[in-house]
């Protein structure tokens, strides 16, 4: 692509996301782009933009040879592998915000870009407006980083900034508050139960340390059992809760997971509020840094695409150099734990998984053991299945 020539853009999806791209793409007065085409579900919708720009045939947009960056938008992801993988194989260049798809297809997707050697930038999927994997790719190209952490999920942030700051005690109230105010989805599984934020782990270990990973590999568990008895825990010890996306590196190996965390209340994590999403980044010499901004909206999701729109007329891609540097190459599956425990009754808990216990509390309707567990252990206790039983995570900050 060249620097004087103007992009032009077909976008699939024109919800939230699409409407926002349109908005900051209207506002940036730099950047050379034009919207060619729309393709959308619903032909019968009304929209904002005259009609000649919609259309609900793909191959408008795909086998158009005026098009040459297409923008993927859609809520599904199976049908936005379907178009990106299509757009790769025709030489056109991509961009999505589609945490699934990407996620689920990384190593079909790399391969793509190898083969057809075109670019499929996604600064979008992963914090919405926080600059993250340019960032992994480019200030942090080396293979000294350790560690990268944080808040992930917009909407769990909003239940939980509400369940530990606001007057609702009750995780059912505290969802519907996020909800009614348009920070929860009406099915809000995905976030809940941190599936959400284990797409974009995924995402992050792969610019980070080089592993591809199957999501679904990656431990995860959500914030629904989130108690009472669990936030009075937390405020005696002068700490918050969060829903936290981990990946640590020790060697060459990766210790990854999603789940509730114990975080000190002066900890940078603790200050990400609401809607907000916090990441941390630490390595070697440089010990930690913090990145702060909105994980999701039209305008902030939408000017993320737009900033990858305009990396893609200076021909910037990304080049996965942790993968070519081999900088990690596994999961770590034992590493230990350090998890507090809570359940309602002792003949639930197989105690035989713990390597240590340094606390055990019991009172008449709630009991908690804090201890270490490998990773491998955690993911067979098939007992944590049971809905009377939470994990939080309780690291050493
Ligand atoms: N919302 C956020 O804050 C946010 C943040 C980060 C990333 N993302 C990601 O961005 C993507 C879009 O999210 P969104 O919130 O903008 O979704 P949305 O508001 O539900 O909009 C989805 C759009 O996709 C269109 N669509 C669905 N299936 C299609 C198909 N097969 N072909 C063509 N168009 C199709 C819909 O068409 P109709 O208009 O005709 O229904 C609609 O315009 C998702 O991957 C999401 O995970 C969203």
């Amino acid at each position: 692509m060249t620097n004087n020539k103007r992009i032009k853009l077909g976008i699939f999806g024109f919800g939230c996301v699409g409407q926002g791209v349109y908005h900051v793409l209207n506002q940036t007065k730099g950047i050379k782009a034009d919207i060619v085409k729309i393709c959308v579900k619903d032909s019968k919708k009304e929209r904002i933009l005259d009609s000649s720009f919609f259309t609900t045939e793909p191959a408008d947009l795909l086998d158009n040879p005026e098009i040459d960056v297409i923008v993927e938008l859609i809520d599904d992801a199976e049908a936005a592998f379907n178009i990106v993988s299509y757009a790769l194989k025709k030489g056109k260049a991509v961009v999505t915000a589609n945490k699934k798809m990407i996620a689920d297809h990384s190593e079909e997707l790399y391969t793509l870009q190898q083969t057809y050697q075109v670019p499929l930038l996604y600064e979008a999927a992963a914090c919405a407006s926080i600059p993250i994997i340019r960032n992994l790719e480019e200030y942090y190209d080396n293979d000294l980083l350790t560690c990268i952490e944080g808040i992930l999920n917009g909407s769990t942030n909003y239940i939980l900034t509400g369940l530990t700051e606001r007057t609702t005690t009750d995780f059912n109230t505290a969802l519907r508050e996020a909800q009614l105010n348009g920070f929860a989805e009406s099915d809000p599984t995905l976030d809940i139960e941190g599936f959400d934020p284990r797409y974009k782990l995924s995402i992050l270990i792969l610019h980070a340390f080089g592993i591809f990973t199957n999501p679904s590999s990656l431990f995860t568990f959500g914030i629904s059992r989130i108690s009472t008895f669990d936030l009075e825990f937390a405020r005696q010890r002068n700490l918050t809760i969060r829903l936290i996306a981990r990946a640590k590196k020790e060697n060459s190996t990766v210790t990854a997971f999603c789940m509730p965390s114990f975080i000190p209340s002066n900890h940078h994590l603790a200050a990400v509020r609401n809607e907000y999403n916090g990441v941390l980044v630490e390595s070697l010499f440089t010990e930690i840094q913090f990145f702060a901004g909105k994980g999701a909206g039209s305008n902030p999701t939408g000017s993320a695409v737009v900033s990858d729109i305009s990396a893609l007329s200076y021909d910037y891609r990304y080049e996965y150099k942790k993968l070519k540097q081999k900088s990690a190459t596994q999961l770590n599956e034992q590493s230990l734990l350090n998890l507090y425990i809570r359940f309602d009754d002792w003949s639930v808990v197989d105690m035989s998984v713990f390597e240590t216990i340094s606390e055990r509390f019991s009172s008449k309707k709630n009991h908690y053991i804090i201890g270490e567990i490998t990773l491998q252990n955690l993911r067979k206790a098939d007992w944590i299945k049971n809905p009377a039983v939470n994990i939080i995570h309780f690291p050493k900050y």
